[in-house]
């Protein structure tokens, strides 16, 4: 197991995004709901979060709301009658999964698969993943994540999720970055995260209409 020193930075706790000045208005962007999903004190992800909100802001096409697990904690025992407090906190989250059109899961990698905390925030809901497209951007030691997405798409089958195919994966991801946040190599990391998120947006827009047309009840 590789190990990287993990340094956090203060990530606003909502981002709603808009589309770079001068870019052209889509009048219906799709809802994209990006989730950070290690909580780990001294936890490497904001790193990452923060790089990829950054690629996805100047679209366009996209407009991003950053879940932060750390930000929207929930109750660690699933439960079919929650307490108020339970629900006070599912309901800062619920309602944003199911706004989104599509998803992007911000995930490391612990022992070859993804954080206790991502599977919490996916088991406490059922219904918001139906019939949309998630992406993934992974980090991790030499694996760069890789196991943990390909675990995730299991996952993510049972909830009726389609899973795009090409991710964003960083490798030894510790070295990757300099210590203000970018990364010291970009060209390929922007690349794929362009070719992720231009799959993502087709599926996204794809379901939308086709939710529209006929509810999905299969
Ligand atoms: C409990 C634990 C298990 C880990 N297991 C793996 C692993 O199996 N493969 C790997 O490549 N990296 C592994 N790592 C390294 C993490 O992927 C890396 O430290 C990453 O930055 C953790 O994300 P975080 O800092 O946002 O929590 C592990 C780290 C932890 C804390």
């Amino acid at each position: 197991m590789l190990m990287v020193t993990a340094t956090e930075t203060a990530a606003a706790p909502v981002t709603l995004t808009d589309a770079a000045p001068g870019a052209n208005p889509d009048p219906d962007p799709i809802r994209l709901a990006v989730i950070v999903g290690s909580t780990r004190e001294g936890r490497f992800g904001p790193k990452v979060a923060d790089w990829f909100t950054s690629r996805a802001a100047p679209r366009a096409d996209l407009r991003a709301d950053v879940i932060d697990l750390v930000d929207t904690p929930l109750p660690g025992t699933l439960s079919y009658r929650p307490s108020p407090e339970a629900a006070e906190a599912l309901a800062a989250v619920g309602p944003r999964l199911e706004a989104a059109d599509a998803f992007v899961v911000i995930t490391p990698e612990y022992n070859h698969s993804y954080p206790a905390s991502l599977k919490n925030a996916i088991d406490w809901h059922y219904t918001p993943w139906r019939a949309k497209p998630v992406g993934f951007v992974s980090y991790g030691g030499i694996s760069g994540g890789l196991r943990a997405v390909e675990h995730l798409r299991l996952v993510f089958a049972e909830l009726h999720a389609v899973t795009v195919r090409d991710t964003v994966s960083f490798h030894n991801a510790g070295d990757l970055f300099a210590p203000d946040g970018t990364l010291k190599d970009p060209e390929r990391p922007e690349a794929a995260a362009t070719t992720m998120l231009d799959q993502l947006a087709w599926w996204a827009r794809g379901l939308r209409e086709a939710r529209a047309a006929r509810p999905y009840d299969a």
